[in-house]
């Protein structure tokens, strides 16, 4: 026995493994149901009493060596399988990371803003959920007013002597601002607006729009006019002509609504435009003398002219959408096509 236990150590001493495999075997080997280490443990009730001592010793010293030995090959041929393992390929392209890009109502909307900063235009914006007076009463819709049935309005509450209500206008923020400025006045207004409205290809409950106001002495109708037609050829190209046809908003008079020569037939008449060569684009106005004073601007000193316009509309012309849903589904599909269309 005693031989036996010599035997086995150095031969432990001397064990090479090069997979966890071999180092599985070698365990079994010595340590399994049949090992060589557990048998010697059965033929240690043999051992003479006198003997036990020296031998227990012995063949304990053999089991934790073996043991030891097992743990540290395990652990080193661990490491080389794993720098044996393929190596990664660093030539190999990454993960493309999917960049995001300007909702095309984000960039019509800025597009409309730019251009009339150059005109020398300040930007003012203002709440969505309003009160009565800058969405209505302050704008000339008398309370009862059947104009204030042009546009249904979601009310956040009802009954209340100032009930509060979702803007269905940007010129709520012309109210705001002209009781807070003192002429000249030049703002534009971007935001978004709220109507109780069927969603339809060709109406939202949510949409954006883009008001504009000009306050100063002597302001005319002539002024209005050039200020649109510069617009709309910055917009949709130097030939573009405009016309005016006379309408009714209860806060400018005389008021008027504004077509753009159709860019795609060039006026001849196509399926965009109906046939007629003309796409309407926003409506407009000299300030009704009632909404000055509203906010204390003396009309007879000032005088000025306002517009508005509907964002989605103004993109639908530029690229030719014909649904209007399409701008708040956010179809990745769709919004990929205007990716190209961000300015870097
Ligand atoms: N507020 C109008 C609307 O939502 C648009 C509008 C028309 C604004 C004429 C104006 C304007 O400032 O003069 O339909």
């Amino acid at each position: 026995m005693k031989e036996t236990i010599e035997r086995l150590l150095s031969e432990l001493e001397g064990v090479r493994c090069k997979t966890l495999r071999e180092v599985e075997d070698m365990r079994v080997h010595y340590l399994g149901k049949k090992g060589e280490i557990t048998k010697l443990f059965d033929e240690f009730r043999t051992v003479a009493p006198e003997m036990k001592k020296e031998f227990g010793r012995k063949l304990n010293e053999l089991k934790q060596l073996a043991a030891a030995k097992i743990d540290e090959l395990r652990e080193t041929v661990s490491v080389q399988e794993d720098t044996a393992a393929p190596k990664r390929d660093m030539t190999m392209p990454g993960d493309a990371f999917e960049l995001g890009s300007r909702h095309p109502v984000s960039i019509v909307r800025q597009e409309i803003v730019d251009i009339f900063r150059k005109f020398g235009y300040d930007v003012a914006e203002g709440p969505e959920i309003e009160d009565d007076r800058h969405v209505f009463e302050a704008l000339n819709f008398p309370p009862d007013h059947p104009a204030r049935d042009m546009q249904d309005t979601f009310f956040v509450s009802v009954g209340h002597p100032n009930p509060l209500l979702l803007r269905t206008h940007t010129s709520s923020v012309q109210v705001r601002t002209m009781e807070n400025a003192r002429p000249p006045i030049r703002v534009v207004c971007p935001g978004r607006v709220f109507r109780n409205e069927a969603v339809s290809a060709r109406a939202h409950c949510i949409f954006h729009q883009v008001e504009g106001l000009y306050i100063d002495r002597n302001v005319t109708f002539a002024d209005l006019k050039q200020a649109i037609l510069l617009f709309a050829r910055e917009m949709f190209g130097p030939d573009t002509r405009i016309r005016m046809r006379p309408s009714y908003f209860p806060f400018t008079e005389p008021s008027s609504e504004v077509d753009v020569s159709c860019n795609i037939c060039k006026g001849k008449g196509c399926n965009v435009c109906k046939g007629t060569g003309w796409l309407e684009i926003l409506g407009c106005g000299m300030v009704d003398p009632n909404v000055l004073e509203a906010s204390g601007i003396d009309s007879r000193e000032y005088s000025g002219f306002a517009f508005g316009m509907g964002v989605e509309r103004i993109a639908m012309l530029k690229w030719q959408v014909n649904d209007l849903r399409h701008y708040f589904e956010n179809d990745m599909r769709f919004l990929h096509e205007f990716s190209t269309a961000v300015e870097v």
